[in-house]
């Protein structure tokens, strides 16, 4: 939906079918979601690496890394843009900043899964509402079935011992505001498509089991 007249949507030659036949799988999107030090860019990035040895085409986007380009936060805004842009602009990890964080990554997913790649997400994209926006979208300009939510599911106590950034016992410490799932919620998908017991298995055997869920899915030939 477009509400301003001038903006009007243009269709395009090179279509979804199209990208399909060339690249002999389906374009689709692969949604990690977990606490932070649950495991998802480690097995994401196994993921990947799978996929490309099997000549997929794949993009992944990680939560920590899209935070230092498209989802900067203020603090490295500033220097290039000036302090007023930076606050405009800028994301943290407010509610809304973090809306906003997933609102742009999904956009970005719409359009990789439409240019025919397997996009893989990494964030923690806590709230159910904003996850399901992203999944509706994708289908909206894809089809049923290009969302694959993966609900990487370790425990919060496994998180704070793992602490890989030191963020958890800085968050307990009041150090760091709106922390997920110590001063922030996390909530738990209702019915995603996959979930991983992040804490009981290898990085790899989890990233075996989203290989199948592809298979099984028909995104990928076994
Ligand atoms: S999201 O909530 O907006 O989806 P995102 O995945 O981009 O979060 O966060 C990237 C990384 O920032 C996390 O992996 C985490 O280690 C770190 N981080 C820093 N502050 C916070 C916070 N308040 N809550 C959660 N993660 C945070």
């Amino acid at each position: 939906m477009s509400q301003d007249p001038r903006v009007v949507w243009h269709n395009q030659s090179v279509t979804k079918q199209l990208r399909f036949e060339r690249h002999r799988h389906r374009g689709c999107v692969v949604w990690f979601t977990g606490l932070s030090g649950s495991g998802k860019s480690t097995v994401a990035n196994l993921v990947e690496q799978k996929l490309f040895e099997r000549g997929a085409h794949t993009y992944l986007l990680d939560g920590d890394n899209v935070r230092h380009g498209l989802c900067a936060g203020p603090n490295l805004l500033e220097p290039v843009h000036g302090s007023e842009f930076a606050k405009r602009f800028g994301l943290g990890f407010g509610p809304q900043d973090r809306e906003e964080n997933i609102r742009r990554v999904g956009a970005i997913t719409e359009l990789f899964a439409s240019a025919g790649l397997i996009c893989l997400t990494a964030f923690v994209s806590p709230y159910r509402v904003d996850r399901d926006r992203v999944r509706y979208g994708v289908e909206s300009c894809g089809a049923k079935g290009d969302f694959l939510e993966v609900f990487v599911n370790t425990p919060l106590e496994t998180c704070i011992a793992r602490d890989p950034k030191g963020l958890y016992q800085q968050a307990i410490q009041g150090k760091i505001p709106n922390f997920t799932g110590i001063s922030d919620p996390y909530e738990s998908p209702e019915s995603a498509e996959l979930e991983l017991a992040g804490d009981s298995q290898t990085p790899e055997h989890l990233a075996e089991q989203v290989i199948q869920m592809l298979i099984a899915r028909k995104v990928i030939t076994p």
